[in-house]
């Protein structure tokens, strides 16, 4: 099968090919990514050479484009990773976020419209939990909890995800969706939290806690998000939403006193020194309070649950920072940026 992944030079759709494309020399991987600032192709560095995989790009944003791409590939299945995905980014500029996240969803979702007959096809949509808002101290996101986002970024995202369920019912394309609650793991760039906190300790610089670090979050290894994405665009049933989550609620900060821990002991250093490290700043306007999810339909109707737990996620993840030096070193100097001209500009 022909399959078209977007955004895949990212965090998640990154781990998601690296994941999928030695698994399955039967299917043939496009990668259509932007290479924003999010994107890192030294991600894909182990699959780059695969005789199923290649890297076209482009911009969503570009209808053009998409189409061009649609042409030349005819792809059967869409797995639409690419989005603006920072909260912070979407507040201090939140135009790129309702030109990829909204348009570049449109625009995706018009070429399907052209290339396959009704019925045809599947168009399996990435999103967040954060569309549902925030919870107060109890309760959990179920598939019909309402839409009530509060960030920038999650309207867009809430607006991609009804354009997508529009054209499923107006235009009967076959559609799949995944809200995930916060993913960790390998590959983040390190404005996200936990990454930050990892090569902010590393480094002996200040530990940034937004509030009172009392906002909570549900985190799921990224690895645990790409099999569910892969269970549902399997065995999921066409036109339904998938809530996937990792039943692991932690205030933040927790989580940075658990990283804390974990990076005093992989380096050998003193984890009272690195909790000193931790500065309580101003808090992120409109900060959602609380996010969980009840992942029980994915788990009773496809058998799916998370492989890691917390602990040994994040210890799996303390570890892939401290080691991959090349990787963080080129993100840190900005280095990347000059490696993709160079690979990619001419294109
Ligand atoms: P990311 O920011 O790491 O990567 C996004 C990728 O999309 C980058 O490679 C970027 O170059 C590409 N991209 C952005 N705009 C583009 C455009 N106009 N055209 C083509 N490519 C473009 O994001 P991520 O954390 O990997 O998230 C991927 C998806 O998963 C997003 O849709 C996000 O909303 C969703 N999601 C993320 C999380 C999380 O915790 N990170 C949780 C749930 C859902
Ligand atoms: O819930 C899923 C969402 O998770 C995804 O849709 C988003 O794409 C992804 O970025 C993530 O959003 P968050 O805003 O929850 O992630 P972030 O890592 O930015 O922040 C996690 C929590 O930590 C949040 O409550 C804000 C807080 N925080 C974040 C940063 C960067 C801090 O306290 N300090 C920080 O420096």
């Amino acid at each position: 099968m022909k399959i078209l992944v977007t955004g895949g030079a990212g965090f998640i759709g990154a781990n998601f090919l690296n994941l999928l494309v030695p698994r399955h020399p039967e299917h043939h991987f496009v990668n259509l990514d932007k290479l924003t600032y999010a994107a890192n192709p030294l991600s894909l560095a182990a699959i780059e050479a695969a005789s199923n995989y290649e890297m076209t790009v482009a911009d969503i944003v570009d209808y053009d484009a998409v189409e061009a791409v649609f042409r030349k590939h005819e792809p059967e299945l869409v797995v639409h990773f690419a989005a603006e995905s920072h909260v912070d980014r979407s507040i201090s500029g939140p135009a790129p976020f309702i030109k990829s996240n909204i348009e570049g969803t449109f625009n995706l979702l018009e070429a399907c419209r052209k290339h396959w007959k009704p019925g045809e096809g599947l168009f399996h949509h990435v999103s967040t939990d954060e569309v549902y808002g925030s919870l107060g101290d109890t309760g959990l996101f179920t598939e019909s909890t309402a839409y009530d986002p509060s960030s920038p970024y999650s309207a867009s995202k809430a607006a991609s995800d009804h354009l997508v369920r529009a054209y499923n019912r107006t235009f009967k394309i076959p559609m799949k969706l995944t809200n995930c609650s916060n993913n960790y793991g390998p590959y983040q760039f390190p404005e996200k939290l936990i990454p930050l906190m990892i090569l902010n300790a590393k480094d002996r610089k200040p530990l940034p806690v937004y509030g009172e670090g009392l906002n909570v979050r549900d985190w799921l290894y990224v690895t645990d998000h790409c099999d569910a994405i892969w269970a549902v665009i399997n065995e999921g049933r066409v036109g339904e939403t998938y809530n996937v989550g990792g039943h692991n609620e932690v205030r933040n900060i927790d989580v940075v006193n658990t990283l804390c821990r974990i990076v005093a002991e992989e380096t050998d250093s003193d984890e009272a020194e690195l909790r000193g490290l931790i500065t309580y700043v101003k808090d992120r306007p409109g900060h959602d309070l609380r996010y969980a999810i009840d992942a029980g339909k994915i788990k009773s109707e496809l058998g799916w649950t998370p492989k890691e737990t917390f602990d040994t996620g994040m210890r799996r993840t303390v570890r892939w920072y401290l080691e991959n030096t090349e990787w963080v070193d080129r993100v840190q100097t900005g280095d990347y940026r000059k490696w993709i001209e160079e690979n990619y500009g001419a294109r």
